[in-house]
């Protein structure tokens, strides 16, 4: 039997609740479709970094790349300054494995509620590919006269042909398999240089791809598009901090943070790819069981897929939204059920439609 080996990383406030129900949803897929998984937990996070003023050792980072994914909850704390971990860890990870893809859906799933009046899934079903380890989110940066009246802060983007051709290309891929549609999504009207080599790559990959039809459309254009026209974005190819934004609007879109899911992909197969929920720890509810499991289930069904595991990932997606769709509300007490007890729901609709398609081809 295939064996997948598992890094855990619980992470901080919702990271684990959520983490625990991915973990359920994973086993009972692996019963159902004949796989196991090895699960090696890394206690990190704010705790671990309270305790011993490391955020991660580097032969963990090591350690963590001889895994062959990292399943992830959310790191960020309140006790800690922000940036500390985030960067230390989320970002470190990102970079050190060279997951310059984030591949974030965004998908209506039936009789969800969102804000957007009058939409219907089947006008909601796009992907926003951020790219993962550049942009604003390099480290550097300086302040100068910090401190003072004329204080002035620096902070750097950092744009590379490579790794932009490597996402774009990665993307453009994707629209292949969907509806061939790529939008390019920047800010060149006044990022003129990093939005001139984006859009040279993407004319100069497209080339490549014939039947994918390209626009482009500006960040602040993107705000007024994404919810009132979703049905025009196949797949959304942006930087780093424009993918950030975007995707929390994404989610707003399909529901709530407690639905948007992510994987940080490293393409070339030379490290882990890392999957987690697009939300983070959320300590206004942490420890209530108020949070919705979803995001971290739908994050473990792309970590099954990217493992080759496509049936179960497609499993995990269906429990997840067969679940989402008799929610009264989709995050809070008025969800009517807590983290583990919905989590423990979509692992049963994992194991009972085995039973069901067992039972109709017997
Ligand atoms: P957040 O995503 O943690 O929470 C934003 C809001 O959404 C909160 O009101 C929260 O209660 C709600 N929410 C989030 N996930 C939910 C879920 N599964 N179910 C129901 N409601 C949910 O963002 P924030 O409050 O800006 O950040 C909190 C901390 O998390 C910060 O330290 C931040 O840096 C960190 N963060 C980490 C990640 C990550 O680990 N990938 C992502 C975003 C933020
Ligand atoms: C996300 C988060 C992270 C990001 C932070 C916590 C570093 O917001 O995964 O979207 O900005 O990428
Ligand atoms: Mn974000």
């Amino acid at each position: 039997m295939t064996v997948y080996d598992l890094a855990i990383l619980r992470g901080d406030g919702i990271g684990g609740e959520v983490t625990d129900q991915a973990l359920k949803a994973i086993d009972a897929a692996g019963n159902r479709f004949g796989f196991q998984t090895r699960q090696t937990d890394y206690a990190l996070g704010a705790n671990h970094y309270l305790a011993t003023g490391v955020v991660i050792d580097d032969d963990i980072i090591a350690e963590l790349g001889r895994h062959q994914a990292i399943v992830f909850g959310a790191m960020g704390d309140p006790r800690v300054a922000p940036g500390v971990l985030e960067r230390g860890l989320i970002l470190r990870l990102r970079s050190a494995f060279r997951q310059a893809v984030n591949l974030r859906p965004v998908r209506l799933y039936p009789g969800v509620p969102t804000p957007i009046r009058d939409l219907t899934p089947e006008r909601c079903d796009m992907v926003v590919i951020r790219e993962n380890m550049e942009g604003m989110y390099v480290s550097g940066g300086s302040t100068l006269y910090a401190g003072t009246k004329n204080a002035v802060a620096l902070q750097e983007s950092i744009n590379t042909a490579p790794t932009i051709t490597n996402v774009v290309d990665y993307a453009f891929r994707l629209a292949t398999h969907r509806r061939n549609r790529l939008t390019l999504c920047h800010k060149k009207n006044v990022l003129v240089h990093a939005g001139e080599l984006w859009q040279s790559i993407v004319d100069e990959v497209g080339a490549n791809y014939p039947d994918v039809t390209v626009d482009y459309v500006h960040a602040d254009a993107m705000c007024q598009h994404m919810p009132m026209n979703p049905e025009r974005f196949d797949v959304i190819v942006t930087d780093n901090l424009f993918g950030d934004i975007i995707s929390d609007l994404g989610a707003m879109i399909q529901g709530g943070l407690g639905v948007a899911a992510s994987g940080n992909l490293n393409i070339d197969g030379s490290a882990p790819s890392m999957f987690e929920p697009v939300h983070g720890s959320a300590p206004d509810i942490a420890g209530r069981g108020w949070a919705n499991p979803a995001a971290a289930v739908l994050s473990a069904a792309l970590c099954l897929a990217s493992l080759g595991e496509g049936q179960a990932a497609l499993a995990l997606e269906a429990a997840a939204a067969s679940v989402l769709a008799e929610l009264p509300a989709l995050a809070g007490a008025e969800m009517g059920a807590s983290t583990d007890e919905l989590g423990d729901r979509m692992a049963q609709r994992i194991t009972d439609t085995a039973l069901a398609t067992d039972g109709a081809q017997g």
